[in-house]
């Protein structure tokens, strides 16, 4: 499944995206997520967005590959950083990992969770290492601390 969540606020634009599984957010393990949906999360970026002076917008796959193009083809197509939660693409994908090294857009990766708290599986992450920064383990304040440094990362060009 795939869901466009269409642009909002004014300035530099910043793509959230959202890998496997998030779109059950609400209904999915409320213990580790919360009962917020991404509903609730877009709008608190929405609302952000405008403070911070940037335009956001967002993509939730639970495919790889259009996580792959969407950051291979941000660049080109006007966005000038990325955040992104990979779910658990965060831990096996060398192509997200690929694609975020060769974006050309400073990427920061968010956890709802924090992983390092977690099962060991979900210790290791393939993407940290390019991207940006990591932000975890702060629910939906992840995503907005996540927003916060991709709008001070564009400031700083
Ligand atoms: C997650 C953490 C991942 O380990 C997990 O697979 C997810 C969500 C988080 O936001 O905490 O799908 O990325």
């Amino acid at each position: 499944m795939t869901r466009a969540f269409p642009p909002a606020g004014n300035g530099p634009r910043v793509l959230v995206l959202h890998g496997p599984n998030l779109g059950a957010l609400g209904r999915r393990d409320p213990a580790h997520y919360g009962t917020f949906d991404l509903d609730a999360i877009t709008a608190r970026l929405d609302a952000l967005a405008a403070e911070l002076g940037v335009a956001v917008e967002g993509l939730q796959s639970d495919h790889e590959g259009e996580l792959v193009e969407a950051l291979l083809g941000a660049r080109a197509g006007g966005v000038a950083a990325v955040v992104i939660n990979p779910g658990a693409l965060a831990h096996t994908s060398y192509a997200v990992r690929d694609a975020v090294e060769a974006c050309g857009v400073p990427v920061v990766e968010v956890h709802l969770s924090n992983v390092h708290a977690r099962e060991r599986f979900r210790h290791r992450l393939a993407i940290a290492p390019v991207a940006a920064g990591v932000v975890a383990g702060l629910g939906p304040a992840s995503y907005e601390l996540g927003l916060r440094a991709a709008a001070g990362l564009i400031a700083r060009g």
